[in-house]
């Protein structure tokens, strides 16, 4: 180390992981009873896929779950979140469980215990059971009674050995990329069924949470959110209230009811929204308290009256169009700690997909514009810590390179390269950075800094 690397040491407890999804990585489609997704219909609709892809084999990870906790083990990750699959263990979304679908998990959480890893499941990843997607999906308020019970099941297994439960995965993305856009399954394209999928959503972690309180009362409860730190692009009043509009939707949407403040309300005036699918008692369940809000932040987005504006030529950016701004997540943490207080925190997802075209003698990607970043984020991570942000841990997206939903195989998120042909995994330079980084606790920070670009607009977290 030279005279002016700074070493970043962590907390001694904070927690090092990766993460997956069942969706993106399990494969096996149809093996032992599992019954089909939304998103394995999804994939066989024309054009819904860029590259026309689906997650019928993914990176195999059922049949190759033991060797991928081995590998997860010589990284020396401390935790590891995936999904479970609900049409996996219940395959008519309600009712009778497929004892073998349950199986697997509970073979992956011994294999992951076994190995010294904390498992840390999501219950809802967005592959929701096709027959209930026919009986209504989230525009049904009888599928959130249906999670709940879907939840249990789970628990009755499981429950006696994990120690966190996050009910679903980023409503916000299910709602608006689902229900709103029509980007991801089930493909919508209302505003109004956004707003209904939303609130549905957040009954669904209510009742869930209900019945983790009660059937696992020693766990804790988590919900994993998204945030995109949100500029105006100018200081207009105009630029200033789209990007208000956006802040609330994509930062404020869920947050705000899980922390008793119920719905943006100018928001919700904004998108001509009655509140009719809110009924008594539905906001009590959703502020329910939580233990750990997990948070999924990727990037920042500009937005003017027209909208979101695209990257110049000067901005760093991945492979997707991703603004790359860690300065951003600093702002983020330190916004979310001063309004809602949550009781602790955790990144669930961070990362980057990057064009992974450079590799070393042994053939290993040498992927260092995904160190910088992971790097980088982490150093806000311990910035807020040291401003008394309770964060306890880092769960880098992902372990894999994987089926990344509407953009198929394309972009490569993952510190482990994988080839689809042999299913052979190859840790990229990323991995061993990271894996260094949880032996030692910490890492130096380069005597050079990546220099990122600086606020456009007021940032809608200073305020
Ligand atoms: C998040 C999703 C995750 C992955 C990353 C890139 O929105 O939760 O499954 O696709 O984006």
């Amino acid at each position: 180390m030279s005279s002016t690397d700074q070493f970043l040491s962590f907390p001694d407890n904070f927690t090092w992981g990766a993460a997956t999804s069942s969706f993106q990585i399990e494969g096996a489609a149809d093996l032992d009873g599992k019954g089909p997704s939304i998103w394995d219909v999804f994939c066989r609709q024309e054009g819904k896929i860029k590259d026309g892809s689906n997650g019928d084999i993914a990176c195999d990870h059922v049949r190759l779950y033991r060797e991928d906790v081995a590998l997860m083990s010589k990284l020396g990750l401390d935790a590891y979140r995936f999904s479970i699959s609900w049409p996996r263990v219940m395959p008519t979304g309600t009712g009778a469980v497929n004892a073998p679908g349950l199986d697997f998990y509970d073979r992956l959480v011994d294999e992951l215990l076994g190995a010294g890893i904390t498992p840390m499941p999501t219950l809802y990843h967005w592959d929701l059971p096709q027959v209930l997607a026919e009986q209504g999906g989230w525009l049904s308020r009888d599928i959130p009674y249906a999670f709940a019970d879907y939840t249990e099941a789970v628990l009755d297994r499981l429950g006696d050995r994990i120690g966190t439960w996050t009910t679903l995965n980023e409503p916000y993305v299910i709602a608006n990329l689902g229900y709103v856009t029509g980007e991801m399954a089930p493909g919508h394209t209302s505003q109004a069924d956004g707003l209904t999928a939303s609130h549905h959503l957040m009954l669904a972690h209510g009742l869930a949470g209900e019945r983790i309180r009660s059937l696992a009362p020693d766990s804790r409860l988590a919900i994993v959110l998204n945030f995109t730190p949100t500029e105006p692009a100018t200081d207009s009043a105009e630029d200033h209230q789209a990007a208000e509009v956006i802040h609330d939707t994509d930062n404020r949407w869920y947050i705000d009811p899980i922390h008793g403040k119920g719905y943006p309300a100018e928001t919700a005036e904004h998108y001509g929204w009655d509140y009719s699918e809110v009924q008594d008692g539905d906001m009590e369940l959703i502020s329910q308290p939580i233990d750990l809000l997990g948070i999924n932040c990727y990037f920042r987005q500009i937005i003017g009256a027209d909208g979101a504006v695209p990257n110049g030529p000067d901005v760093i950016q991945n492979t997707m169009g991703w603004e790359v701004h860690p300065p951003s997540i600093g702002k983020l943490l330190r916004w979310i700690h001063r309004e809602y207080n949550p009781k602790s925190m955790m990144i669930t997802e961070n990362g980057c997909p990057m064009p992974d075209d450079v590799r070393g003698d042994d053939g290993h990607i040498i992927d260092h514009d995904r160190i910088a970043y992971v790097r980088d984020h982490l150093h806000q991570v311990h910035s807020a810590i040291e401003d008394g942000v309770p964060m306890e841990g880092y769960l880098v997206w992902s372990l894999f390179d994987n089926f990344e939903w509407a953009w198929g195989y394309g972009p490569t998120f993952g510190i482990v390269e994988v080839d689809y042909e042999t299913q052979e995994r190859r840790p990229k330079m990323s991995a061993d950075w990271y894996s260094a980084a949880i032996n030692a606790n910490g890492f130096s920070l380069p005597e050079t800094p990546v220099q990122y670009r600086g606020s456009i607009g007021p940032n809608l977290m200073d305020q």
